[in-house]
């Protein structure tokens, strides 16, 4: 079964959030974010257009989805999408986040982060999940830390963004026994 399905199946829900593929009638709610460059910033694909945010749409509604739509639980607004799709590793994901001004700091990024978690050690039964941010990006590396993931490495000018500009990068992960662990020391809420 692909992710999407079996995301689509289990329906991840948490106290607030719900998560699900994205479909053709987010496009107003995605592209009020996505083509914001203070929000797009350090996202790999960058601040979209019309077209662009169209063609994210399209790639996340299928099996080649690498994105999904975080909504409120009780209202269905968006209001942000998870990245997760496997790793280069075996038994490994990369998970990532963005969440629409409006809703930041509400610990929305952390709930939908550790509900991922969950998902992949308890149902895909990861080895291993992964990610990545830039140093200056304060918000997206505590969120891996209140996930209670471990910084492995600062790599130093690997992300070349034309001409001489060059960004640092910290790496993240957590293995299945660091997430074991932390259950059973009731240590995920
Ligand atoms: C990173 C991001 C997803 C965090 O979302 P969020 O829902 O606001 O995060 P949470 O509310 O769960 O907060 C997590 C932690 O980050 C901190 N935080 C949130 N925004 C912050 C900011 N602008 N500056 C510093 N810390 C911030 C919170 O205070 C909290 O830490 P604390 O408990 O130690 O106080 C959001 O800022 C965002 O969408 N940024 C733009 C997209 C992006 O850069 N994504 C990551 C790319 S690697």
């Amino acid at each position: 079964m692909s992710i999407i399905d079996h995301l689509a199946k289990n329906n991840l829900v948490t106290e607030r959030l719900r998560l699900r593929p994205f479909q053709a009638s987010d496009f107003a709610a995605l592209a009020t974010y996505a083509t914001d460059p203070d929000v797009m910033h350090y996202m790999e694909e960058g601040v979209l257009d019309e077209q662009g945010v169209r063609a994210f749409l399209q790639k996340n509604a299928g099996d080649g989805a690498t994105a999904y739509a975080l909504l409120l639980r009780d209202k269905d607004d968006l209001v942000g999408h998870m990245v997760f799709h496997p790793w280069f590793a075996p038994q490994t994901y990369e998970i990532g986040w963005v969440i629409a001004p409006p809703h930041q700091r509400q610990g929305y990024a952390t709930e939908a982060a550790r509900e991922l978690l969950r998902f992949s050690f308890e149902d895909l039964h990861a080895h291993r999940v992964i990610a990545t941010c830039q140093p200056e990006n304060t918000a997206s590396y505590r969120v891996m830390e209140k996930i209670g993931m471990r910084r492995e490495g600062h790599f130093r000018k690997c992300i070349h963004r034309g001409g001489d500009l060059w960004w640092d990068e910290y790496f993240y992960a957590i293995l299945a026994e660091e997430w074991d662990q932390a259950s059973l020391l009731g240590d995920h809420s």
